[in-house]
């Protein structure tokens, strides 16, 4: 351990040119119990596992309802085998969960690729704005559930999608490379599992079959929610024979990227996680007090949290644990965190220190780790189980990003 504390002393030093980039030296240990002790060897890490699982639960993201809930069914409403000229086959599920007398349904979005000879690996992740807002495919269920218009003001009447909507988030979602490049591709709108507004949050979609987990301290909050949900989407694709689901990457972007980070945390059937410019509460550490604090995050999206994650406004350092403890619960599996030079709110630096906190218990779990030392070059990718990009520009998904996160998972997942 003395060693580690060494060779992280001179991996700091090495990056003196950023010295805002070192982290606090509180910063809580992921290879130290909480009584105080190192963990030493690998049979002890799930107990450790279970520890940080615990603590970010129990301060940050709220309790969730059983990972496997009793009564989930499927309903594949409908499918086409020639999609996108022959490119794939479409099938969009109804994913209904009941519980005690209540039930829930969202929709499900998903291309096969049908070129593939064997089952193929998958991307799931959630959207913006609903499915039919990721391609410009007329067989996509409108949403009818409620679209925000700021941002899709031109096609959004009342708060509800219309024709015009379709293909408006298509920059975002490069389907037919991915489908090409051999991968399938799901999605889940998080206005269906749960709403993101403060005035009617824990009201709709899965947050009102489970009343139960709201009113206390580590309630069920809207990112856990979302995460629970892309895990119902894994509970689909592993009745799908076309899915390889040894090979299920989960996905998101900002906020959903933040709850793509909770669903590969809380989940282990994922076998990656890309994490795009999750910023606070996501990728970035909360302690170096740049760009969105914890303050800002309870203030403007107060349901994101549990209400417990409150009590650390303003005393970010406070907390027992950074978002390196993330990644500590997707270790060992490949975890890519992609940032944005001029996306300050996010703080890549912040995500460039997360990478480099981690990368003590993914060598421990015996991986390369993150190869990152310095903050790197614009586009500059640092790639070992943990991978870490800076592009130029803003918040954003760009072609870039999924180049990267594409040639990533071709290594970490399809040449094992
Ligand atoms: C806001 C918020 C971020 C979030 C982003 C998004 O900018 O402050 O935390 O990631 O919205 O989801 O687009």
């Amino acid at each position: 351990m003395r060693y580690l504390i060494i060779l992280i002393f001179f991996a700091l030093l090495q990056i003196n040119a950023f010295s805002q980039l070192q982290p606090s030296t509180e910063l809580p240990n992921i290879l130290r119990f909480e009584n105080g002790k190192e963990v030493k060897k690998i049979k002890n890490w799930p107990d450790r596992r279970q520890e940080i699982l615990d603590i970010m639960t129990n301060n940050m993201y709220g309790s969730s309802p059983k990972l496997k809930p009793a009564d989930v069914s499927f309903n594949v409403f409908e499918e086409d085998t020639k999609a996108l000229n022959g490119l794939a086959t479409r099938k969009q599920i109804a994913i209904t969960i009941r519980h005690e007398g209540k039930s829930a349904t969202f929709d499900m979005l998903l291309y096969v690729p049908n070129h593939l000879k064997k089952s193929a690996p998958a991307i799931i992740g959630l959207n913006f704005s609903g499915n039919h807002s990721v391609i410009n495919d007329p067989q996509i269920k409108l949403t009818g559930a409620f679209v925000e218009s700021g941002k899709n003001s031109d096609c959004v009447v009342n708060n509800q999608a219309t024709e015009a909507c379709r293909g408006k988030n298509a920059g975002l979602w490069p389907i037919k490379e991915i489908l090409t490049k051999g991968y399938a591709i799901a999605t889940i709108y998080r206005e269906e599992v749960a709403s993101d507004r403060k005035e009617t949050a824990f009201q709709t979609g899965i947050h009102a079959i489970y009343p139960e987990y709201q009113n206390r301290p580590d309630n069920f909050a809207t990112v856990a929610a979302w995460a629970w949900a892309l895990s119902r989407g894994m509970d689909y694709l592993e009745t799908d024979p076309s899915i390889n689901t040894k090979k299920v990457t989960v996905f998101g972007f900002s906020r959903l990227g933040k709850a793509a980070l909770w669903a590969g945390a809380t989940d282990q059937r994922f076998a990656a996680v890309i994490s795009n410019e999750s910023g606070a509460g996501g990728g970035k550490q909360f302690r170096r007090h740049i760009g969105e604090d914890i303050n800002r995050l309870c203030t403007v999206f107060p349901h994101w949290f549990s209400e417990s994650f409150q009590g650390y406004k303003n005393q970010d350092e406070t907390l027992p644990f950074d978002q390196h403890f993330v990644l500590a619960l997707i270790a060992p599996r490949p975890v890519y965190l992609g940032t944005a030079v001029e996306d300050k709110n996010s703080d890549p630096e912040g995500e460039f220190t997360t990478a480099l906190e981690a990368d003590g218990v993914y060598k421990f779990l015996g991986t390369t780790g993150f190869p990152g030392i310095t903050f790197p070059a614009l586009n500059q990718p640092q790639v070992g189980q943990i991978g870490f990009h800076v592009r130029p520009g803003g918040h954003s998904v760009k072609p870039y990003d999924w180049e990267q996160y594409l040639q990533f998972l071709n290594t970490k997942l399809l040449n094992n």
